[in-house]
């Protein structure tokens, strides 16, 4: 199959490619879009056939389930059984924008939407392009990250195509995202909301509009003090192809030293060394390949950065890669749940 990638800058410019894509996606095709979080690989969310092609396009296990994106609240509305006011407070807040409400499902949503759980994720994106896609279409749109299962997740057209050309017949293309890491996951089927995948908007700017407690899914760090907490979850996600160990600790003079303790010793062994260092560190290091992930202080930079980062050490051919972690700074929850799972749980802590 041949991949158009189809450039959208404008939207007024281009809405016979935009009505393609809608028709496309209406006839049960999957069409990857943009949108402010990372890049979807969208198909009729109501039609089984579509979404089995979503899960085949990206070879993702068809047990996890997928997002249901709506481009206004009627839609999401006829999705749900019901919405609890805190969650109500929320998507008119948050909504469009990087934020996924979990609520007990509406009967006609396909099992495999929602890998056979009573309940749905739904999500309003905040792209121009997205929206308008869901508009045409005029029906909700299941999509997953539009990258291949267990690969960083794309936040430009480049890495979609990268991963999925041959495969899928259109790719829009919208340039860079804005966030770069996927939406905030909060599960409000519980009696207190619970954070089940950290994401650009926060547990305390939910608080401060929910106007009550929200819980964190702790397990999702899967560490502590640089063990795994639960062995059977040392599965690799987000992951570049090079093994990739996680330095960790307060003082980052300290991390810089033993990441170059680090480096030194892997080239004695005739190892290809690369560092994830930031904007404050990267003239620091001793390594053939060293990349900033942004700026520490200004924690935005790094989660929009953070997957361009991982998969460009792809092309660099290292043999391993030592990437510095974030603690107690803004977003470091976002930055580290991706982190942690792409050095597939191995993280020094010192
Ligand atoms: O920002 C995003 O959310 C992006 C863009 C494309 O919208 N989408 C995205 O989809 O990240 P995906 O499929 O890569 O991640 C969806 C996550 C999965 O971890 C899945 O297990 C979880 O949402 N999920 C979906 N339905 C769920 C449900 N009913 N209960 C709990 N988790 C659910
Ligand atoms: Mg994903």
């Amino acid at each position: 199959m041949e991949t158009k990638l189809v450039k959208i800058e404008q939207m007024k410019d281009c809405l016979d490619e935009m009505k393609e894509a809608a028709r496309l996606i209406r006839e049960g095709e999957v069409v990857a879009f943009p949108t402010e979080t990372v890049y979807g690989l969208g198909g009729n969310g109501l039609m089984e056939s579509a979404v089995k092609k979503i899960y085949a396009a990206k070879g993702r296990p068809s047990d996890n389930p997928l997002i249901l994106h709506v481009c206004d609240m009627e839609m999401a509305q006829s999705l749900v059984k019901e919405i609890p006011k805190p969650a109500k407070r929320a998507m008119e807040h948050f909504w469009p924008g990087p934020l996924t409400v979990i609520l007990p499902r509406a009967d006609h949503i396909p099992d495999c939407v929602t890998g056979g759980l009573s309940t749905v994720a739904i999500r309003m994106p905040a792209h121009p392009a997205a929206l308008e896609l869901i508009r045409q279409a005029q029906l909700p749109i299941a999509a997953p990250s539009a990258n291949t299962s267990g690969r960083p997740s794309p936040t430009k057209a480049e890495h979609v195509f990268e991963d999925l050309h041959g495969k899928i017949p259109m790719i829009l293309d919208g340039g860079a995202v804005k966030v770069g890491v996927e939406s905030t996951i909060v599960d409000f089927t519980e009696p207190i909301p619970v954070i089940l995948r950290p994401g650009r908007i926060t547990k305390e700017e939910l608080e401060t509009v929910i106007g009550g407690e929200v819980q964190m899914n702790t397990s999702f760090k899967g560490i502590e003090n640089g063990v795994p907490k639960a062995p059977g979850m040392k599965y690799k996600h987000y992951a570049p192809k090079a093994r990739m160990v996680l330095v960790l600790g307060e003082d980052t003079t300290l991390v810089v030293e033993k990441i170059n303790a680090l480096v030194k010793s892997a080239h004695e062994d005739g190892k290809k060394v690369g560092v994830i260092a930031t904007d404050e560190t990267i003239h620091k290091y001793h390594a053939d390949e060293v990349l900033s992930v942004g700026k520490r202080q200004k924690m935005e930079t790094v989660i929009a950065n953070l997957y361009d980062v991982l998969r460009q050490f792809d092309h660099k051919n290292v043999d391993i890669i030592y990437s510095e972690g974030f603690e107690g700074e803004p977003l470091s929850d976002a930055v580290m749940n991706r982190l942690v799972k792409a050095a597939g749980h191995e993280v020094i802590r010192i």
